[in-house]
Protein backbone atom coordinates (compact mmCIF):
# COMPACT_ATOMS: atom_id res chain seq x y z
CA UNK A 1 0.00 0.00 0.00
CA UNK A 2 1.25 3.41 -0.67
CA UNK A 3 1.50 5.69 1.99
CA UNK A 4 0.99 9.93 1.50
CA UNK A 5 4.08 11.24 2.94
CA UNK A 6 3.73 13.58 5.63
CA UNK A 7 4.26 17.10 5.58
CA UNK A 8 7.32 18.85 6.40
CA UNK A 9 7.10 22.57 8.07
CA UNK A 10 8.77 24.01 5.55
CA UNK A 11 5.71 22.65 2.96
CA UNK A 12 3.16 23.94 5.02
CA UNK A 13 4.47 27.32 5.32
CA UNK A 14 4.80 27.50 1.38
CA UNK A 15 1.40 26.27 1.72
CA UNK A 16 0.40 28.73 3.37
CA UNK A 17 1.95 31.88 2.20
CA UNK A 18 0.25 30.69 -1.66
CA UNK A 19 -2.20 32.13 0.32
CA UNK A 20 -0.16 36.31 0.04
CA UNK A 21 1.11 36.18 -2.88
CA UNK A 22 2.16 39.77 -2.64
CA UNK A 23 4.13 38.01 0.65
CA UNK A 24 7.88 38.00 0.20
CA UNK A 25 9.92 34.94 2.11
CA UNK A 26 10.99 37.38 5.58
CA UNK A 27 8.24 35.59 7.29
CA UNK A 28 8.67 32.23 6.43
CA UNK A 29 12.18 32.45 6.77
CA UNK A 30 12.27 34.09 9.99
CA UNK A 31 9.56 30.74 10.96
CA UNK A 32 11.98 28.31 9.42
CA UNK A 33 15.06 29.71 11.18
CA UNK A 34 13.24 29.85 15.07
CA UNK A 35 12.65 26.10 13.85
CA UNK A 36 15.87 25.24 13.39
CA UNK A 37 17.13 26.84 16.78
CA UNK A 38 15.04 24.62 18.51
CA UNK A 39 16.39 21.98 16.61
CA UNK A 40 19.96 22.86 18.13
CA UNK A 41 18.29 23.43 21.53
CA UNK A 42 16.67 19.71 21.44
CA UNK A 43 19.91 18.45 21.06
CA UNK A 44 21.94 20.08 23.37
CA UNK A 45 19.25 19.71 25.93
CA UNK A 46 18.96 15.59 25.11
CA UNK A 47 23.39 15.61 25.50
CA UNK A 48 22.24 16.26 29.61
CA UNK A 49 25.11 15.53 31.44
CA UNK A 50 26.98 13.65 28.80
CA UNK A 51 27.08 17.83 27.50
CA UNK A 52 29.16 20.15 28.06
CA UNK A 53 26.00 22.65 29.21
CA UNK A 54 24.63 21.45 32.63
CA UNK A 55 24.15 23.46 36.01
CA UNK A 56 23.81 26.33 37.11
CA UNK A 57 25.46 29.21 35.42
CA UNK A 58 25.97 30.92 38.71
CA UNK A 59 24.25 34.46 37.59
CA UNK A 60 20.98 36.14 38.42
CA UNK A 61 18.84 37.51 35.60
CA UNK A 62 17.04 40.77 35.06
CA UNK A 63 13.89 38.52 36.52
CA UNK A 64 16.08 38.25 40.22
CA UNK A 65 16.24 34.27 38.62
CA UNK A 66 19.15 32.11 38.39
CA UNK A 67 20.46 31.08 35.28
CA UNK A 68 21.62 27.82 34.00
CA UNK A 69 24.12 27.10 31.64
CA UNK A 70 21.23 26.18 29.16
CA UNK A 71 18.93 29.37 29.80
CA UNK A 72 22.13 31.12 28.29
CA UNK A 73 23.14 28.48 25.54
CA UNK A 74 19.94 28.29 24.86
CA UNK A 75 19.24 32.15 24.23
CA UNK A 76 22.30 32.68 22.44
CA UNK A 77 21.11 30.35 19.85
CA UNK A 78 18.06 32.42 19.55
CA UNK A 79 20.09 35.75 18.75
CA UNK A 80 22.69 34.06 16.22
CA UNK A 81 20.07 31.90 14.53
CA UNK A 82 18.02 35.04 13.78
CA UNK A 83 19.76 38.53 14.01
CA UNK A 84 21.40 37.98 10.57
CA UNK A 85 18.36 37.03 8.41
CA UNK A 86 16.90 40.66 7.74
CA UNK A 87 13.78 39.73 9.03
CA UNK A 88 13.76 41.19 12.12
CA UNK A 89 14.01 44.56 13.79
CA UNK A 90 15.15 43.58 17.34
CA UNK A 91 14.06 40.90 20.06
CA UNK A 92 13.61 40.62 23.48
CA UNK A 93 14.37 37.39 25.47
CA UNK A 94 13.50 36.40 29.28
CA UNK A 95 17.25 36.27 29.71
CA UNK A 96 18.07 39.74 28.51
CA UNK A 97 16.95 43.33 30.49
CA UNK A 98 16.98 44.85 27.38
CA UNK A 99 15.49 44.32 23.51
CA UNK A 100 18.38 43.11 21.69
CA UNK A 101 19.50 45.78 18.95
CA UNK A 102 20.59 43.95 14.89
CA UNK A 103 24.60 44.55 14.53
CA UNK A 104 25.07 47.28 11.89
CA UNK A 105 26.35 44.56 9.83
CA UNK A 106 22.34 43.52 8.81
CA UNK A 107 19.71 44.29 7.75
CA UNK A 108 16.94 45.25 9.82
CA UNK A 109 13.55 43.85 8.97
CA UNK A 110 9.92 43.88 9.60
CA UNK A 111 9.18 41.73 12.85
CA UNK A 112 9.86 41.53 16.08
CA UNK A 113 10.46 38.58 18.24
CA UNK A 114 10.01 38.20 21.72
CA UNK A 115 10.89 34.67 23.20
CA UNK A 116 11.18 32.49 26.05
CA UNK A 117 14.55 30.66 25.38
CA UNK A 118 13.93 27.71 27.73
CA UNK A 119 11.06 27.69 29.75
CA UNK A 120 10.82 25.10 32.69
CA UNK A 121 14.44 25.30 33.59
CA UNK A 122 14.39 24.32 36.90
CA UNK A 123 13.27 20.85 35.60
CA UNK A 124 16.81 20.61 33.41
CA UNK A 125 18.50 19.14 36.10
CA UNK A 126 16.22 16.53 36.81
CA UNK A 127 15.73 15.53 33.18
CA UNK A 128 11.47 16.54 32.85
CA UNK A 129 10.59 18.22 29.77
CA UNK A 130 10.82 21.81 29.05
CA UNK A 131 10.77 23.93 26.29
CA UNK A 132 11.31 27.22 23.94
CA UNK A 133 8.22 29.85 23.78
CA UNK A 134 8.20 32.41 21.16
CA UNK A 135 5.71 35.31 19.41
CA UNK A 136 5.97 37.04 16.38
CA UNK A 137 5.13 41.37 16.34
CA UNK A 138 5.31 44.05 13.70
CA UNK A 139 7.83 46.03 14.11
CA UNK A 140 7.26 49.72 13.24
CA UNK A 141 8.23 51.15 9.73
CA UNK A 142 11.53 52.79 10.50
CA UNK A 143 15.01 52.18 10.61
CA UNK A 144 16.27 53.66 13.94
CA UNK A 145 17.02 51.35 16.94
CA UNK A 146 14.22 49.29 18.25
CA UNK A 147 12.89 50.70 21.75
CA UNK A 148 11.24 48.43 24.50
CA UNK A 149 7.97 50.95 23.35
CA UNK A 150 8.01 48.93 20.42
CA UNK A 151 7.11 45.93 22.26
CA UNK A 152 4.03 47.20 23.87
CA UNK A 153 1.61 45.61 21.36
CA UNK A 154 -1.33 43.25 22.83
CA UNK A 155 -1.50 40.23 21.96
CA UNK A 156 -4.04 40.10 19.49
CA UNK A 157 -1.76 41.75 17.16
CA UNK A 158 0.96 38.99 17.24
CA UNK A 159 1.28 37.50 13.78
CA UNK A 160 2.39 34.10 14.86
CA UNK A 161 3.47 32.45 18.15
CA UNK A 162 4.35 28.84 19.32
CA UNK A 163 6.90 26.64 20.96
CA UNK A 164 9.06 23.39 20.73
CA UNK A 165 8.86 21.18 23.10
CA UNK A 166 11.42 19.20 24.93
CA UNK A 167 10.25 16.11 25.76
CA UNK A 168 10.48 11.96 24.53
CA UNK A 169 9.88 13.62 21.29
CA UNK A 170 10.91 16.95 20.28
CA UNK A 171 7.99 19.08 18.91
CA UNK A 172 7.34 22.00 17.22
CA UNK A 173 3.59 23.91 17.68
CA UNK A 174 2.82 27.03 15.73
CA UNK A 175 -0.02 29.36 15.35
CA UNK A 176 0.20 32.07 12.29
CA UNK A 177 -3.35 32.62 12.92
CA UNK A 178 -5.36 30.32 11.56
CA UNK A 179 -5.51 27.20 13.67
CA UNK A 180 -2.29 25.16 15.47
CA UNK A 181 -0.68 22.67 14.15
CA UNK A 182 1.83 20.29 15.42
CA UNK A 183 5.04 18.74 14.50
CA UNK A 184 7.21 16.40 15.17
CA UNK A 185 10.74 16.09 14.68
CA UNK A 186 11.84 13.23 12.74
CA UNK A 187 15.19 11.72 14.21
CA UNK A 188 16.08 10.22 10.39
CA UNK A 189 15.17 13.37 8.60
CA UNK A 190 16.25 15.81 11.17
CA UNK A 191 12.86 17.83 9.67
CA UNK A 192 9.58 18.77 11.49
CA UNK A 193 6.64 16.51 10.30
CA UNK A 194 3.48 17.74 10.33
CA UNK A 195 1.68 15.25 12.54
CA UNK A 196 -0.79 17.45 14.31
CA UNK A 197 -3.34 19.61 12.34
CA UNK A 198 -5.50 21.65 13.30
CA UNK A 199 -6.00 21.01 17.26
CA UNK A 200 -9.00 21.97 19.24
CA UNK A 201 -9.13 22.06 22.95
CA UNK A 202 -12.24 20.09 24.60
CA UNK A 203 -14.29 22.90 25.87
CA UNK A 204 -15.20 20.69 29.04
CA UNK A 205 -12.35 19.10 31.11
CA UNK A 206 -11.73 17.38 34.88
CA UNK A 207 -8.61 18.33 34.98
CA UNK A 208 -6.09 21.52 36.46
CA UNK A 209 -3.19 22.13 37.19
CA UNK A 210 -1.76 24.95 39.64
CA UNK A 211 1.26 25.22 41.91
CA UNK A 212 -1.15 24.76 45.60
CA UNK A 213 2.02 25.76 48.13
CA UNK A 214 0.83 29.17 46.99
CA UNK A 215 -2.72 28.79 48.13
CA UNK A 216 -2.20 31.12 51.19
CA UNK A 217 -1.13 33.81 48.66
CA UNK A 218 -4.36 33.31 46.38
CA UNK A 219 -7.26 35.74 45.92
CA UNK A 220 -10.96 34.38 46.97
CA UNK A 221 -12.22 33.97 43.37
CA UNK A 222 -9.16 31.19 42.37
CA UNK A 223 -9.48 29.75 46.09
CA UNK A 224 -13.15 28.98 45.44
CA UNK A 225 -12.23 26.92 42.08
CA UNK A 226 -9.87 24.94 43.53
CA UNK A 227 -11.98 24.42 46.38
CA UNK A 228 -15.09 23.70 43.91
CA UNK A 229 -12.48 21.23 41.89
CA UNK A 230 -11.31 19.34 45.39
CA UNK A 231 -15.04 18.82 46.20
CA UNK A 232 -15.60 16.55 43.29
CA UNK A 233 -18.69 14.81 42.74
CA UNK A 234 -19.80 15.57 46.32
CA UNK A 235 -19.65 19.21 45.89
CA UNK A 236 -21.41 22.05 43.33
CA UNK A 237 -19.50 20.81 40.44
CA UNK A 238 -20.39 17.33 40.77
CA UNK A 239 -17.47 15.34 39.04
CA UNK A 240 -14.07 14.76 40.41
CA UNK A 241 -10.97 16.49 38.90
CA UNK A 242 -7.84 15.43 38.88
CA UNK A 243 -4.42 17.37 39.74
CA UNK A 244 -1.31 18.07 37.56
CA UNK A 245 1.77 20.70 38.27
CA UNK A 246 4.64 20.05 35.92
CA UNK A 247 6.79 23.25 36.89
CA UNK A 248 6.90 23.64 33.27
CA UNK A 249 4.16 25.93 31.48
CA UNK A 250 4.91 25.00 28.30
CA UNK A 251 4.62 20.89 29.13
CA UNK A 252 1.17 21.77 30.83
CA UNK A 253 0.19 23.66 27.67
CA UNK A 254 1.39 20.83 25.66
CA UNK A 255 -0.91 18.57 27.80
CA UNK A 256 -3.47 21.00 27.48
CA UNK A 257 -3.68 21.32 23.97
CA UNK A 258 -3.67 17.53 23.46
CA UNK A 259 -6.07 16.66 26.04
CA UNK A 260 -8.11 19.66 27.46
CA UNK A 261 -7.62 20.71 30.88
CA UNK A 262 -6.69 24.28 33.22
CA UNK A 263 -3.49 25.91 34.22
CA UNK A 264 -3.57 29.03 36.60
CA UNK A 265 -0.98 30.83 37.62
CA UNK A 266 -2.99 33.31 38.88
CA UNK A 267 -1.99 36.83 40.40
CA UNK A 268 -1.68 36.38 43.91
CA UNK A 269 -0.24 38.68 47.16
CA UNK A 270 2.91 36.15 47.54
CA UNK A 271 5.21 39.76 46.16
CA UNK A 272 3.22 43.00 46.17
CA UNK A 273 5.52 44.18 43.63
CA UNK A 274 4.73 41.09 40.99
CA UNK A 275 1.13 40.89 39.18
CA UNK A 276 1.73 37.15 38.87
CA UNK A 277 4.64 34.86 38.17
CA UNK A 278 4.51 34.81 34.45
CA UNK A 279 5.65 36.78 31.93
CA UNK A 280 2.95 38.78 29.35
CA UNK A 281 4.79 38.99 26.20
CA UNK A 282 7.22 35.92 25.81
CA UNK A 283 4.85 33.19 28.22
CA UNK A 284 1.28 34.26 28.41
CA UNK A 285 0.68 35.85 25.12
CA UNK A 286 1.64 33.13 22.65
CA UNK A 287 0.67 30.54 24.61
CA UNK A 288 -2.68 32.71 24.47
CA UNK A 289 -3.07 32.95 20.87
CA UNK A 290 -1.95 29.65 20.93
CA UNK A 291 -4.88 28.36 23.28
CA UNK A 292 -7.51 30.90 21.44
CA UNK A 293 -6.62 29.57 17.74
CA UNK A 294 -7.27 26.23 19.01
CA UNK A 295 -10.68 26.82 20.84
CA UNK A 296 -9.67 27.21 24.21
CA UNK A 297 -9.02 30.29 26.03
CA UNK A 298 -6.86 32.66 28.10
CA UNK A 299 -7.47 35.34 30.50
CA UNK A 300 -5.64 37.28 33.49
CA UNK A 301 -8.54 36.18 35.67
CA UNK A 302 -10.67 39.32 34.63
CA UNK A 303 -9.90 39.68 30.58
CA UNK A 304 -8.60 38.16 28.02
CA UNK A 305 -4.92 38.50 28.53
CA UNK A 306 -4.22 39.10 24.54
CA UNK A 307 -5.90 42.32 25.36
CA UNK A 308 -3.56 43.87 28.07
CA UNK A 309 -1.68 46.54 26.67
CA UNK A 310 1.93 46.04 28.19
CA UNK A 311 3.77 48.53 30.00
CA UNK A 312 6.83 46.45 30.65
CA UNK A 313 9.11 44.03 28.45
CA UNK A 314 9.58 41.59 31.35
CA UNK A 315 5.92 42.57 32.60
CA UNK A 316 4.41 39.50 34.69
CA UNK A 317 0.48 38.84 34.32
CA UNK A 318 -1.68 36.43 35.87
CA UNK A 319 -2.19 33.85 34.07
CA UNK A 320 -4.96 30.97 33.26
CA UNK A 321 -5.64 29.08 30.18
CA UNK A 322 -6.98 25.78 28.36
CA UNK A 323 -10.22 24.40 28.11
CA UNK A 324 -12.38 27.19 27.35
CA UNK A 325 -15.60 26.80 29.83
CA UNK A 326 -13.49 26.49 32.57
CA UNK A 327 -11.58 29.78 31.97
CA UNK A 328 -14.86 31.35 31.35
CA UNK A 329 -15.99 30.09 34.93
CA UNK A 330 -13.12 31.13 37.17
CA UNK A 331 -13.13 34.73 34.82
CA UNK A 332 -16.79 34.75 36.30
CA UNK A 333 -15.30 33.90 39.47
CA UNK A 334 -13.34 37.05 39.84
CA UNK A 335 -15.41 39.45 37.91
CA UNK A 336 -18.57 38.81 39.61
CA UNK A 337 -17.67 37.46 43.03
CA UNK A 338 -19.95 35.93 45.78
CA UNK A 339 -21.42 38.17 48.83
CA UNK A 340 -19.04 36.05 51.14
CA UNK A 341 -16.17 36.34 48.42
CA UNK A 342 -14.52 39.59 50.42
CA UNK A 343 -11.87 40.10 48.28
CA UNK A 344 -8.08 40.43 50.16
CA UNK A 345 -7.99 43.28 51.92
CA UNK A 346 -4.35 43.46 50.63
CA UNK A 347 -5.82 44.12 47.49
CA UNK A 348 -8.85 46.23 48.24
CA UNK A 349 -6.79 48.74 50.81
CA UNK A 350 -3.57 49.32 48.23
CA UNK A 351 -4.75 48.46 45.41
CA UNK A 352 -1.60 46.47 44.73
CA UNK A 353 -2.72 44.49 42.05
CA UNK A 354 -5.06 46.95 39.45
CA UNK A 355 -5.23 45.58 36.10
CA UNK A 356 -2.90 47.24 33.44
CA UNK A 357 -5.90 49.31 31.37
P1 LIG B 1 11.25 29.83 33.41
O1 LIG B 1 11.92 28.51 33.55
O2 LIG B 1 11.24 30.33 31.99
O3 LIG B 1 11.73 30.87 34.38
O4 LIG B 1 9.68 29.64 33.71
C1 LIG B 1 9.28 28.81 34.75
C2 LIG B 1 7.83 29.06 35.01
C3 LIG B 1 6.87 28.12 34.33
O5 LIG B 1 7.38 27.32 33.35
C4 LIG B 1 6.30 27.30 35.42
O6 LIG B 1 4.94 27.07 35.21
C5 LIG B 1 6.55 28.10 36.65
O7 LIG B 1 7.63 28.90 36.38
C6 LIG B 1 6.83 27.22 37.83
O8 LIG B 1 6.70 27.96 38.95
P2 LIG B 1 6.83 27.35 40.43
O9 LIG B 1 8.29 27.14 40.64
O10 LIG B 1 6.23 28.41 41.30
O11 LIG B 1 6.05 26.06 40.46
MN1 LIG C 1 9.36 30.53 31.27
MN1 LIG D 1 12.95 30.64 30.70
Amino acid sequence: MKTVPRMTLTQFLIEERRRFPESGGDFNSLLLNVALVCKRIARTVAAGELGAATGSASVINVQGEEQKMLDIISNDFFIEGNHWGGYLAGMVSEEMELPYQIPSGYRQGRYLLAFDPLDGSSNIDVNVTVGSIFSVLRAPASDRPVTEEDFYQPGTEQVAAGYAIYGPTTMFMLTVGRGVHGFTLCPQLGEFMLTHGDLQVPADTHEFAINASNSRFWEDPVRRYVDECLAGKTGVRGKDFNMRWIASMVAEAHRILMRGGVFLYPRDSKDPAKAGRLRLLYEANPIGFLMEQAGGAASTGYQSVMQVMPTAIHQRIGLIFGSKNEVELIERYHNTPRRDDEPNPLFKQCGLFREPA
